[in-house]
């Protein structure tokens, strides 16, 4: 099976720009949803944006995208990266909530717009996802 990553970046509507409740709803849906679809990933809520990575098959994926950009918590979603990959960056998780680390201040005031901004935000995804311990 063909592996693509996708990332992106959205801004929070108001309603679900903090607290746990709203991230623990998402985080929800989304791991039983993704466990069905075979995808994994995992996705971080900074400055009232969500950075979300997500892995898996081309049709999963898509079908996925089609429900993000109809979902009304967020706005302006920019895909950043979405490229083939041989093997899976996020293996453990369905899909994981992970803090930002001090570096998410840095990509999201400076380098948004950058041409490599979807290979930094891969990186703080990764450089988050270090510190989580695997649910045995
Ligand atoms: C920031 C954000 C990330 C989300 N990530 C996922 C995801 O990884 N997988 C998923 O199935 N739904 C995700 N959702 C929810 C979907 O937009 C949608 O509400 C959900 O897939 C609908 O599932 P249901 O038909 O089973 O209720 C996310 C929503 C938001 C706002």
């Amino acid at each position: 099976m063909k592996l693509f990553r996708i990332v992106y970046v959205s801004r929070a509507a108001e309603a679900v720009s903090d607290g746990l409740m709203p991230l623990i709803d998402i985080i929800g849906v989304s791991d039983r949803n993704n466990r069905r679809d075979h995808l994994t990933g995992a996705l971080m809520r900074h400055q009232g944006f969500f950075i979300q990575v997500i892995e898996g098959a081309r049709g999963d994926l898509d079908r996925l995208m089609k429900r993000l950009h109809q979902d009304r918590r967020h706005e302006d979603l920019r895909i950043l990266a979405d490229r083939p990959v041989e093997s899976r960056g996020f293996p453990d998780w369905a899909m994981v909530r992970l803090d930002a680390p001090p570096a998410a201040d840095d990509f999201l005031d400076d380098h948004l717009e950058a041409p490599d901004a979807g290979d930094r935000a891969e990186a703080l995804l990764v450089q988050a996802s270090r510190s989580m311990a695997v649910a045995p």
